[in-house]
């Protein structure tokens, strides 16, 4: 193995940010900015899939974006079924697996159908595993784990002594995937958001200025040269210069 490929991210986690400034940026409605969006989202995908990423999570709706103009959710809603219902195929065929985090009850009853057969239909393939954050928030997922968790211990199915870390990763909607190793964030925003608090401990973080709209695959993959170079200690002192 290659230095350079021993230093290829596992998990790459991405805040797609800056749609709405795209656009206003443009004189444009801020759906178009999401529009545009999309088409980076295949972009990404596939450059991940090809370079032999083993996850990409990209956060699509938090559960704070409900905040936002009913005209904006709806479009937002609308495009990744939209996506979805004409990305699956294709997504399929690149042995892509999708995988959706969220709490799923307040979504629409479409989008639930589209995600459930999304998930279906992939959850045989072995490639790239597209993890889709919607209707996400961390802290919300955090508290759905630790009542799962509770009501466990409850039964008597779990003792409180026995709760690891690992045990208590096993509760969240990630279970089963490793950590970011790297988040991604556009549109030169420095923050989390309420994304994956949990799971980012330890990622290194990557803040690109440009909007998510023109984040390009060379932009991605300059991402993953960048991480490369990075020293991860994890609280030891690294490696021997
Ligand atoms: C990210 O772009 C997309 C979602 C949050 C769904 P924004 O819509 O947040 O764009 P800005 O931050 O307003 O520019
Ligand atoms: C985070 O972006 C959520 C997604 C990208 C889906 P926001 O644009 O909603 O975050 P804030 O409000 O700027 O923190
Ligand atoms: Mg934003």
């Amino acid at each position: 193995m290659s230095p350079r490929t021993k230093q290829l991210p596992r998990h790459v986690a991405i805040i797609m940010d800056g749609n709405g400034r795209w656009a206003q940026m443009r004189h444009l409605p801020r759906t178009l900015g999401h529009r545009e969006g999309v088409l980076r989202v295949k972009e990404i995908v596939q450059a991940a899939s090809e370079i032999g990423i083993e996850v990409v999570t990209l956060f699509a709706f938090s559960t704070e974006n409900w905040s936002r103009p009913a005209l904006e959710v709806s479009t937002l809603m609308r495009l990744l079924q939209v996506y979805l219902g004409r990305e699956i195929s294709a997504l399929s065929r690149r042995n892509i697996k999708v995988r959706f985090i969220g709490r799923r009850d307040q979504l629409p009853r479409s989008v639930i159908r589209t995600i459930e057969r999304a998930e279906e239909k992939t959850k045989g393939n072995t490639g790239l595993t597209l993890v889709l954050a919607v209707n996400y928030g961390s802290r919300q997922e955090i508290l759905d784990g630790v009542r799962a968790m509770m009501s466990d211990c409850a039964r008597g199915a779990l003792a409180p002594g026995e709760v690891t870390e690992k045990t208590f990763g096993s509760y969240l909607y990630t279970a089963g995937l490793p950590d970011p190793d790297l988040l991604i964030r556009t549109s030169g925003e420095q923050r989390i958001s309420n994304f994956m608090l949990w799971q980012l401990s330890y990622a290194e973080l990557y803040f690109p200025e440009k909007y998510w709209p023109d984040f390009r695959k060379q932009d991605f993959l300059e991402a993953i040269e960048v991480y490369g170079k990075r020293c991860r200690r994890f609280g030891g002192i690294g490696k021997k210069a």
